[in-house]
């Protein structure tokens, strides 16, 4: 079997090394900074369930065109870049490399990050996957694991006989390899999951960012903190459940669960878009924020916190990127 990740960087990396572990799996890797010291080293993962491991991508690329001319048929491309729209289509640089009996699997937050792939390649399997490990990249090459392990992975738009069997050939190679929460969701359970993910996203990541950099606990703990953040996720639920006409399952935790979770999240600890905001990079606005936003609106729907962190947070770092040219 070959697989190939596309922007492997903390959860492609992370990922790739698991699956890479099955017997038969070839895993190759398209890095982009980190591309001379993966290909002279591999990668270095350090994580407090699988230990410290080296790992030695079977192909490592600079880019899609070296990848390409490999000429190999990839049973999987799964692509696990931060979702950024409004930087670059994805789905346009993978192109080449799906062919018939290549499945898609996108490792990404937020809402609509399927749709491009789903239009480009109308014919192929797209998997639709959602995670909530915590790893970083800190240096390139080195991986390092935070905490958990959990990925559910489903059909997108719907399920169909060669989506379902792709799907479950792909997390049975990720519970082979250690991860035993691995498992897969029906297409519109993913679904709901990935509104889910978005609720924590858009509550945890623009509010430690607007708030002078805040972690994780601290924000819960603070009580005006809290009520804004239960307001944000209880607006996402509310809007998801509208949008798909499904229910939240039961066994999803609700806003005051995840809140109160997040107290004992460990000092010191921050969402990811805090480390973008802190790197001079873009951040995942458009598929955490802007999306969903655009979404609610068609149907008529008002989501106006989140409206309110996207125009904050778009004109913070269009100001930023202002500032950075002009100091160049
Ligand atoms: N990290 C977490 O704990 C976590 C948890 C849950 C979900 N997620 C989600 O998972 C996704 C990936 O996040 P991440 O933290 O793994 O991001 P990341 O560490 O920045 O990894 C993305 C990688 O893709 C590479 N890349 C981007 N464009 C590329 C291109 N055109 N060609 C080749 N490589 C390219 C990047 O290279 P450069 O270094 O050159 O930019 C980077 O190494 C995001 O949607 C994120 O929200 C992350």
């Amino acid at each position: 079997m070959e697989i190939l990740i596309f922007g492997a960087g903390a959860i492609g990396a992370f990922y790739g090394s698991r699956l890479a572990i099955n017997q038969n799996v070839n895993v190759s890797v398209v890095c982009r900074s980190s591309y001379q010291a993966v290909k002279a080293n591999g990668f270095s993962i350090k994580s407090p369930l699988f230990g410290d491991y080296k790992w030695m991508p079977t192909r490592t690329f600079a880019n899609s065109s070296d990848a390409r001319r490999a000429g190999v048929k990839w049973d999987y491309v799964v692509v696990s870049t931060k979702a950024l729209p409004d930087v670059s289509d994805d789905s346009e640089l993978v192109e080449g490399l799906i062919g018939e009996e290549t499945a898609v699997v996108l490792i990404q937050n937020g809402i609509g990050v399927e749709e491009p792939y789903a239009q480009r390649f109308p014919s192929a399997v797209i998997l639709s996957a959602v995670t909530i490990t915590s790893a970083a990249q800190p240096e390139p090459g080195f991986i390092q694991h935070h905490r958990f392990t959990r990925i559910n992975s489903g059909a997108y738009p719907k399920d169909h006989e060669k989506a379902t069997s792709k799907n479950s050939v792909f997390v049975d190679l990720l519970t082979k390899a250690g991860i035993d929460d691995a498992s897969a969701y029906s297409a519109q359970k993913l679904q709901m999951l990935r509104w889910h993910k978005v609720a924590i996203n858009a509550a945890f990541n623009p509010t430690s960012v607007l708030s002078y950099e805040t972690d994780n606990p601290s924000m819960v703990q603070d009580a005006d903190m809290y009520e804004h953040m239960k307001g944000v996720i209880e607006e996402v639920l509310e809007v998801a459940q509208k949008l798909t006409g499904s229910q939240l399952p039961k066994e999803f935790p609700t806003a005051a669960q995840i809140l109160d979770n997040a107290k004992k999240s460990p000092k010191g600890s921050y969402p990811s878009m805090l480390a973008d905001w802190r790197g001079q990079k873009k951040m995942e606005l458009e598929v955490i924020l802007n999306n969903p936003i655009q979404m609610a609106r068609s149907k008529g729907l008002a989501v106006p916190r989140l409206q309110t962190m996207y125009a904050l947070l778009r004109r913070a770092q269009a100001t930023r990127e202002q500032d950075f040219k002009s100091n160049l």
